[in-house]
């Protein structure tokens, strides 16, 4: 054992190896610590557990970086392709012209779904969230592509990659009380999302190339984000040998949640409030730091990032961008502006190292994409969706066993069953 750490319990000593990452991060390996020890560790939201050793994607809370497969999440949001980062991501490296012609290629031979799933969906009522449409369309699939016609892992990982924003799409078609759009193959993924979102029957959609590469932009900043929430479910599924709809279907659900992928419509909703009760920030400002208030500024503070979390930056820079090419005037950037000089400038964020995270300012962009607020987590699982297959590929080819976590038990201790006419 080169290095170890040392524990003391009573009269005894016992030593763990001290595992060491590419980026010299430290862990201590406990695995043995249970059958040496008797003892457990405890650890409520998993601050300080290492779920995993993963190759996908390397964090540095401190530092505000973040990288998938060892590049940095600047260049490929100003230099790549959705596509191309979800292959990297998935694959592990960047494809080659080839590569990447023939994995376009099979998604767009997979966009069309299933005309039977479009049963279940009309089932929903026209108001549902779409969140919980997706991930019930998701677990459908399970229940679709089952038996002999499930195909291997590689044709389940290019369906969801290519049925995914179909799927998204007809909810909000939904909600409009319009007819859903058939996939175009013509075109790129962005764009054809964007077509079927927005095409009518009666107008075709002309596919503007600002806010097309917008969303490339948004959807690499969410594709990946190592062990947080959604993902750490994604695996914790999949440990069981779920298939990978199922799993996939889980970290939609547990996105959907207003501490994480929920977030981005909370933000808009947050601001939009601010903004119709007079866009008086610091009132806001005073009552997250009330805890007996209930409120917290949404799109503010993150688990790891501690000092800026590098994905807001770009993005703020890019809501400036898009709102300047589209000649959009939107009075909620100048409150979220506001929100974050005084929450920059208050003891209270600064003592906590509260910062705007990814959620922030991607609301504003999406809403001038045109993207209604209750899709904007739905955005936000589309780019997440190859982070989620690759982190599910590399769970299976590690083959980990089942997730399961112990507890310390402090309920009542055993007592005698008493009949009901005898309970007071
Ligand atoms: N507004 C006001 N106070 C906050 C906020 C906030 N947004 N976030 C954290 N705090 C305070 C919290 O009350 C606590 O204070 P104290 O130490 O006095 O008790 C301290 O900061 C630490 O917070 P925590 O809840 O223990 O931190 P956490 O790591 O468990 O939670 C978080 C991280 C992201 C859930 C939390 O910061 C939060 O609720 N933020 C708002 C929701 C949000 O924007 N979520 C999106 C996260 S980024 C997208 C994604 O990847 O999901």
């Amino acid at each position: 054992m080169s290095e170890f750490a040392e524990l003391s319990l009573g009269d005894k000593k016992y030593q763990f190896p001290v595992i060491t990452g590419s980026e010299d991060e430290k862990a201590i390996d406990i695995a043995k610590l249970r059958d040496e020890t008797g003892h457990i560790t405890i650890d409520s939201g998993y601050k300080n557990t290492g779920a995993t050793k993963s190759a996908i994607t390397f964090l540095d809370g401190e530092l505000g970086i973040l990288r998938y497969r060892g590049y940095s999440i600047e260049e490929l949001a100003e230099k790549a392709s959705f596509l191309e980062v979800a292959y990297l991501l998935i694959y592990g490296e960047l494809p080659t012209a080839q590569q990447y012609a023939e994995f376009e290629n099979e998604i767009k031979m997979h966009t069309i779904v299933n005309e039977d799933m479009r049963k279940i969906f009309e089932g929903f009522p026209v108001n549902a969230h779409p969140m919980g449409v997706l991930s019930a369309m998701v677990c459908a699939m399970s229940a679709f592509y089952t038996g002999e016609k499930s195909g291997s892992d590689e044709l389940n990982i290019i369906r969801l990659m290519a049925k995914m924003p179909s799927m998204a799409t007809w909810s909000y078609k939904k909600s409009q009380g319009h007819p859903v759009n058939y996939p175009n193959n013509s075109l790129d993924y962005c764009s054809n999302f964007l077509n079927m979102m927005f095409a009518l029957p009666v107008a075709p959609y002309q596919v503007n190339p600002v806010v097309s590469a917008a969303l490339n932009k948004l959807l690499i900043l969410h594709a990946d984000h190592e062990q947080n929430c959604s993902t750490s479910t994604v695996r914790l599924v999949g440990s069981s040998h779920a298939s990978l709809y199922a799993s996939i279907s889980a970290g939609i659900n547990a996105l959907s949640g207003p501490l994480h992928g929920g977030a981005n419509q909370e933000v808009i909703e947050m601001l939009e409030d601010i903004k119709a009760d007079g866009g008086d920030t610091a009132k806001y400002i005073a009552m997250a730091k009330d805890k007996n208030s209930g409120f917290r500024l949404m799109g503010f503070g993150h688990r790891v990032y501690k000092n800026f979390d590098p994905r807001a930056r770009i993005i703020k820079k890019a809501a400036d961008d898009v709102l300047a090419a589209l000649g959009i005037n939107d009075p909620v950037l100048k409150i979220a502006s506001e929100l974050e000089a005084a929450a920059l400038s208050d003891e209270y964020f600064v003592a906590r190292k509260l910062y705007p995270n990814v959620d922030f300012y991607s609301g504003i962009i999406y809403r001038a994409l045109g993207i209604p607020t209750d899709m904007f987590t739905v955005m936000f699982a589309i780019g997440r969706l190859p982070g989620w297959i690759a982190q599910w590929k590399e769970m299976k080819a590690n083959k980990e066993p089942i997730g399961r976590p112990r507890q310390v038990y402090v309920g009542a201790t055993e007592r005698a069953y008493v009949s009901m006419a005898e309970r007071a």
